[in-house]
Protein backbone atom coordinates (compact mmCIF):
# COMPACT_ATOMS: atom_id res chain seq x y z
CA UNK A 1 0.00 0.00 0.00
CA UNK A 2 1.40 3.33 -1.13
CA UNK A 3 1.51 6.28 2.41
CA UNK A 4 1.45 9.95 1.39
CA UNK A 5 4.29 11.41 1.80
CA UNK A 6 4.59 14.24 4.72
CA UNK A 7 5.98 17.50 3.20
CA UNK A 8 8.16 20.16 4.46
CA UNK A 9 6.90 21.93 7.39
CA UNK A 10 5.15 19.36 9.31
CA UNK A 11 6.76 18.68 12.86
CA UNK A 12 6.96 15.12 12.45
CA UNK A 13 10.09 15.80 10.33
CA UNK A 14 11.60 17.62 13.38
CA UNK A 15 11.39 15.11 15.67
CA UNK A 16 14.09 12.70 16.77
CA UNK A 17 12.58 8.92 16.03
CA UNK A 18 12.34 6.39 18.76
CA UNK A 19 14.46 2.85 19.05
CA UNK A 20 11.60 0.34 18.03
CA UNK A 21 12.01 -3.16 19.36
CA UNK A 22 11.22 -6.97 17.86
CA UNK A 23 6.84 -6.70 18.63
CA UNK A 24 6.55 -3.30 16.67
CA UNK A 25 3.35 -4.12 14.80
CA UNK A 26 2.85 -5.13 11.39
CA UNK A 27 6.77 -4.24 11.11
CA UNK A 28 6.98 -6.20 7.89
CA UNK A 29 4.28 -4.75 6.28
CA UNK A 30 5.35 -1.54 7.05
CA UNK A 31 8.91 -2.35 5.65
CA UNK A 32 6.81 -3.02 2.71
CA UNK A 33 4.59 -0.16 2.50
CA UNK A 34 7.78 2.10 2.90
CA UNK A 35 9.62 0.63 -0.58
CA UNK A 36 6.06 0.34 -2.13
CA UNK A 37 5.76 4.51 -1.56
CA UNK A 38 9.42 5.30 -2.08
CA UNK A 39 9.39 3.58 -5.68
CA UNK A 40 6.23 4.88 -6.81
CA UNK A 41 7.82 8.32 -5.99
CA UNK A 42 11.25 7.27 -7.84
CA UNK A 43 12.83 7.51 -4.27
CA UNK A 44 16.49 5.64 -3.15
CA UNK A 45 15.53 6.30 0.22
CA UNK A 46 13.03 7.00 2.58
CA UNK A 47 12.52 7.40 6.52
CA UNK A 48 9.78 6.66 8.71
CA UNK A 49 9.46 10.04 9.87
CA UNK A 50 8.22 10.88 6.18
CA UNK A 51 5.59 8.70 6.20
CA UNK A 52 4.68 10.13 9.31
CA UNK A 53 6.21 7.78 12.38
CA UNK A 54 8.36 8.92 14.60
CA UNK A 55 10.60 6.08 14.92
CA UNK A 56 14.40 5.12 14.18
CA UNK A 57 13.43 3.26 10.45
CA UNK A 58 14.51 3.99 6.94
CA UNK A 59 14.97 2.00 3.99
CA UNK A 60 17.47 2.01 0.98
CA UNK A 61 17.52 1.14 -2.81
CA UNK A 62 20.37 2.68 -4.12
CA UNK A 63 20.12 0.61 -7.48
CA UNK A 64 19.07 3.67 -10.24
CA UNK A 65 22.72 4.77 -8.84
CA UNK A 66 24.67 1.42 -10.23
CA UNK A 67 25.60 3.78 -13.32
CA UNK A 68 27.64 5.78 -11.39
CA UNK A 69 28.86 2.86 -8.78
CA UNK A 70 28.52 -0.40 -9.63
CA UNK A 71 28.54 -1.04 -5.84
CA UNK A 72 25.55 -0.15 -5.57
CA UNK A 73 23.61 -2.49 -8.22
CA UNK A 74 22.03 -4.96 -5.49
CA UNK A 75 22.25 -1.89 -2.81
CA UNK A 76 18.41 -2.45 -0.92
CA UNK A 77 18.42 -2.37 2.65
CA UNK A 78 16.46 -1.83 5.76
CA UNK A 79 17.87 0.16 8.50
CA UNK A 80 16.38 0.07 12.26
CA UNK A 81 17.26 1.61 15.01
CA UNK A 82 20.78 2.78 13.31
CA UNK A 83 23.39 4.71 14.96
CA UNK A 84 26.30 6.33 12.76
CA UNK A 85 29.40 5.53 14.94
CA UNK A 86 32.02 7.15 12.65
CA UNK A 87 32.15 9.84 9.96
CA UNK A 88 35.10 10.43 8.71
CA UNK A 89 37.42 12.00 5.11
CA UNK A 90 37.30 15.22 3.36
CA UNK A 91 33.76 16.09 2.80
CA UNK A 92 32.38 16.16 -0.54
CA UNK A 93 29.57 17.68 -2.28
CA UNK A 94 26.70 16.04 -4.19
CA UNK A 95 23.01 17.24 -5.39
CA UNK A 96 20.55 15.98 -3.35
CA UNK A 97 17.04 15.95 -3.67
CA UNK A 98 14.05 14.67 -0.74
CA UNK A 99 10.95 13.66 -1.47
CA UNK A 100 9.35 15.79 1.34
CA UNK A 101 10.93 18.62 -0.59
CA UNK A 102 9.83 17.89 -4.24
CA UNK A 103 11.72 20.65 -6.80
CA UNK A 104 14.06 21.71 -4.65
CA UNK A 105 17.89 20.04 -5.53
CA UNK A 106 20.92 21.72 -3.65
CA UNK A 107 24.76 20.95 -3.12
CA UNK A 108 25.29 19.17 0.06
CA UNK A 109 28.51 18.56 2.00
CA UNK A 110 29.18 15.32 3.73
CA UNK A 111 31.89 13.21 5.27
CA UNK A 112 32.76 10.05 2.23
CA UNK A 113 33.17 7.29 5.06
CA UNK A 114 30.51 6.17 7.92
CA UNK A 115 30.50 3.59 10.36
CA UNK A 116 26.58 2.78 11.34
CA UNK A 117 25.22 0.02 13.42
CA UNK A 118 21.75 -1.18 12.32
CA UNK A 119 19.01 -3.52 12.92
CA UNK A 120 17.89 -5.36 9.89
CA UNK A 121 14.72 -6.65 8.45
CA UNK A 122 14.96 -9.93 9.86
CA UNK A 123 16.37 -8.39 13.20
CA UNK A 124 20.11 -9.25 12.46
CA UNK A 125 22.63 -7.04 13.82
CA UNK A 126 25.34 -5.18 11.80
CA UNK A 127 28.20 -2.72 11.96
CA UNK A 128 29.40 -1.94 8.51
CA UNK A 129 31.41 0.51 6.56
CA UNK A 130 29.72 2.55 3.81
CA UNK A 131 31.67 4.51 1.52
CA UNK A 132 31.04 7.06 -1.32
CA UNK A 133 27.25 7.69 -2.70
CA UNK A 134 26.02 4.59 -0.26
CA UNK A 135 27.51 6.72 2.65
CA UNK A 136 25.95 9.69 1.39
CA UNK A 137 22.22 8.23 1.13
CA UNK A 138 22.61 6.72 4.75
CA UNK A 139 23.53 9.69 5.76
CA UNK A 140 20.42 11.85 4.02
CA UNK A 141 17.66 9.37 5.77
CA UNK A 142 19.88 8.96 9.07
CA UNK A 143 18.99 12.68 9.27
CA UNK A 144 15.43 12.30 9.05
CA UNK A 145 15.52 9.43 12.12
CA UNK A 146 17.43 12.36 14.11
CA UNK A 147 15.01 14.98 12.98
CA UNK A 148 16.90 16.97 10.71
CA UNK A 149 16.47 17.99 6.68
CA UNK A 150 19.34 18.91 3.96
CA UNK A 151 17.68 22.25 4.09
CA UNK A 152 19.28 23.19 7.61
CA UNK A 153 22.74 22.55 5.95
CA UNK A 154 22.81 25.16 3.69
CA UNK A 155 24.27 28.75 3.68
CA UNK A 156 22.40 31.22 5.20
CA UNK A 157 22.37 32.69 1.82
CA UNK A 158 21.18 29.85 0.05
CA UNK A 159 18.36 28.99 2.78
CA UNK A 160 17.09 32.57 2.10
CA UNK A 161 16.83 32.26 -1.62
CA UNK A 162 14.37 29.12 -1.15
CA UNK A 163 12.54 30.19 1.73
CA UNK A 164 9.53 31.31 0.14
CA UNK A 165 9.72 27.93 -1.86
CA UNK A 166 9.77 25.82 0.82
CA UNK A 167 6.39 27.51 2.47
CA UNK A 168 4.95 26.87 -0.79
CA UNK A 169 5.79 23.33 -0.43
CA UNK A 170 4.48 23.47 3.16
CA UNK A 171 1.09 25.07 1.56
CA UNK A 172 0.67 22.16 -0.79
CA UNK A 173 1.45 24.82 -3.55
CA UNK A 174 3.64 22.10 -5.86
CA UNK A 175 3.65 19.93 -8.81
CA UNK A 176 4.56 16.48 -7.33
CA UNK A 177 3.44 13.30 -9.11
CA UNK A 178 2.73 10.93 -5.55
CA UNK A 179 0.41 11.36 -2.96
CA UNK A 180 2.02 13.86 -0.73
CA UNK A 181 0.13 15.41 3.37
CA UNK A 182 1.04 19.49 3.45
CA UNK A 183 0.78 20.58 6.73
CA UNK A 184 -0.11 24.06 5.56
CA UNK A 185 -2.53 23.29 2.86
CA UNK A 186 -5.86 24.36 3.68
CA UNK A 187 -9.02 22.09 2.47
CA UNK A 188 -11.80 24.25 1.31
CA UNK A 189 -15.71 23.24 3.08
CA UNK A 190 -14.41 21.50 5.92
NI1 LIG B 1 14.84 13.00 2.38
Amino acid sequence: MKLPIIAYGDPILKRKGIEIDKDYPDLQELIANMFETMYAAHGVGLAAPQIGLGIRLFVIDASPFADDDPALKDFKKVFINAEILEEEGEKWSFNEGCLSIPEIREDISRYPNIRIKYVDENWVVHEEDFTGLAARIIQHEYDHIEGKLFTEKLSPLRKAMIKSKLEAISRGQVDVDYKMKFPLLKRKGR
